[in-house]
């Protein structure tokens, strides 16, 4: 029988992609119906360590979360994070979620280990009970957790990485080696007046599996980009190979490769097809392709098809919340569903798309960092690391040597988008508010649901893009 990496070469590639969408948005339910369809499904890997002690929090209604850890091959590392998280009958909604700690560049071991076995869960439940393709999705932004996130991933068979938001030179390569459990180091990208210095984050997949552990299947690798000159720039100077390209318009959900100048984007913001298509790879569009003419244009164009995101996002399987979706839906349908690129929001400081729902309305300013996914690493004047997030707590930052300017506008990613998948954290006996990403181009749903339906599943979606 041929494994589904076997598959992938063997046949055509997918039409759809079903964009990685963090966090949780993408889950594996979502990609489980994807891949099912014969279609690329992609879970986000984005947070899915706290993702994964949330749901055990709640007391992982469905038993799904202790059926795939169930599965994990070293059983050794599954029980103490069991122990340790899972409340059977789950938290009382008034109270707070427990907390892992935040990413640093010296993980613990037990951090690491959490990281493999939650990245396992979502890939292998998103496989569970087919034979289609399943893909991860991660941002080259947030470095710290990537590695055990891959490797966790690659234990439970992924068929391809999907990576965006920067530019992940290094990641070809470390899938090469991390196939044959060979120690990593990478590059790690430090805020420092010293150029001259190097950093660097390792790690070794050998050292958590068993001397007897086989080769893994190195997976596919597809880089997100906005420029043929990026494109151009990951085929001569990636550490291994690249697969192939996701071409991202900046009407896309999520976030955007920042315009070339100022806040606003031109025409020149727009890729070459062209050019990326003399590159000889196989790519996607993504960004307002939600239709079967988009999809044809994109194949017209030498695309083997088109990447979709907010189709999806809003769809049943998807992890947002029913009410943040039913919303959307109906102020789409009245005319008064705003989506806007914000320049300011996302710590990462890349444009960020947000569209307000009643649940964010009143919306203060969480400043907690208790989650520090996107933390800066900077070089302290005595040469070691610290750590500081433009949307944390603002003394810190600046005392941290960030500035007023950094941190304006900011808004907490982690809890917000959390929040937005059911898994906002309670404080004080308040819930953090959601903040929810979005695309601009919703043209596909009175196609898919005409007048009368509310609410849509992904095979509907598939089904729509292929009339
Ligand atoms: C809710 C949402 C979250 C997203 N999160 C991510 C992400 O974590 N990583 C990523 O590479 N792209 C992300 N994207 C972009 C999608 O993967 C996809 O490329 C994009 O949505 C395509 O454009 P469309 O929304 O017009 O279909 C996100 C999009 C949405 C709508």
């Amino acid at each position: 029988m041929l494994s589904s990496l076997d598959s992938f070469q063997a046949t055509a590639y997918p039409e759809i992609i079903q964009g990685g969408m963090g966090a949780g948005v993408s889950n594996w339910r979502l990609a489980n119906a994807v891949a099912r369809l014969g279609q690329l499904g992609v879970v986000s890997g984005t947070a899915l360590d706290t993702i994964l002690i949330r749901r055990l929090q709640d007391g992982d209604t469905g038993g799904h979360m202790r059926r795939a850890m169930a599965a994990f091959p070293y059983q050794g590392v599954v029980k103490p994070i069991l122990d340790k998280w899972f409340i059977e009958g789950g938290l009382p909604p008034e109270e707070t979620y427990r907390l892992k700690p935040l990413p640093t560049v010296d993980m613990l071991r037990e951090d690491e280990e959490l990281l493999i076995v939650a990245n396992f869960v979502e890939v292998y439940l998103a496989k569970e009970g087919h034979d289609g393709m399943v893909g991860i999705n991660l941002l080259e932004k947030i470095q710290l957790p990537t590695m055990p996130s891959l490797f966790g991933a690659m234990l439970a068979g992924v068929d391809v990485v999907v990576m965006g938001g920067g530019i992940p030179l290094g990641i070809p390569g470390a899938l090469d080696k991390m196939a044959q459990l060979q120690p990593i180091e990478m590059k790690l990208n430090v805020v420092t007046t010293d150029r001259s210095l190097e950093y660097t984050r390792s790690f070794h997949p050998g050292t958590h599996v068993s001397a007897n552990q086989e080769p893994l299947k190195r997976p596919r690798f597809f880089a997100v980009i906005a420029s043929d000159v990026l494109a151009k720039t990951l085929v001569k100077k990636a550490s291994g190979k690249v697969d192939g390209f996701v071409i991202e318009h900046y009407n896309a959900g999520g976030h955007n490769a920042p315009p070339r100048r100022g806040d606003a984007y031109t025409e020149r913001d727009i890729c070459s097809v062209e050019k990326v298509a003399e590159l000889g790879l196989p790519f996607w569009l993504a960004g307002g392709c939600a239709s079967p003419e988009a999809l044809n244009a994109a194949k017209a164009r030498g695309a083997r098809g088109v990447q979709v995101g907010t189709a999806f996002a809003c769809c049943e399987e998807s992890g947002i919340l029913d009410s943040i979706k039913s919303e959307i839906i109906m102020k789409h349908r009245a005319g008064t569903l705003e989506v806007v690129t914000d320049f300011k929001a996302s710590p990462t400081g890349y444009p960020f798309k947000r569209v307000e729902v009643e649940a964010n309305s009143g919306r203060d300013a969480c400043r907690a960092c208790d989650l520090g996914y996107l933390r800066h690493v900077y070089a302290k004047e005595d040469g070691t690391l610290g750590y500081r997030c433009p949307a944390g707590p603002r003394k810190s930052y600046l005392s941290k040597g960030g500035t007023p300017e950094e941190a304006e506008g900011k808004q907490c990613l982690c809890n917000g988008l959390l929040a937005t998948i059911g898994m906002g954290q309670t404080r004080r006996g308040t819930k953090v508010q959601p903040l929810v990403t979005w695309g601009e181009d919703m043209s596909f749903l009175q196609p898919i649901l005409g007048d009368s339906k509310s609410q849509y599943t992904a095979s509907e979606v598939i089904e729509y893009l292929q009339s």
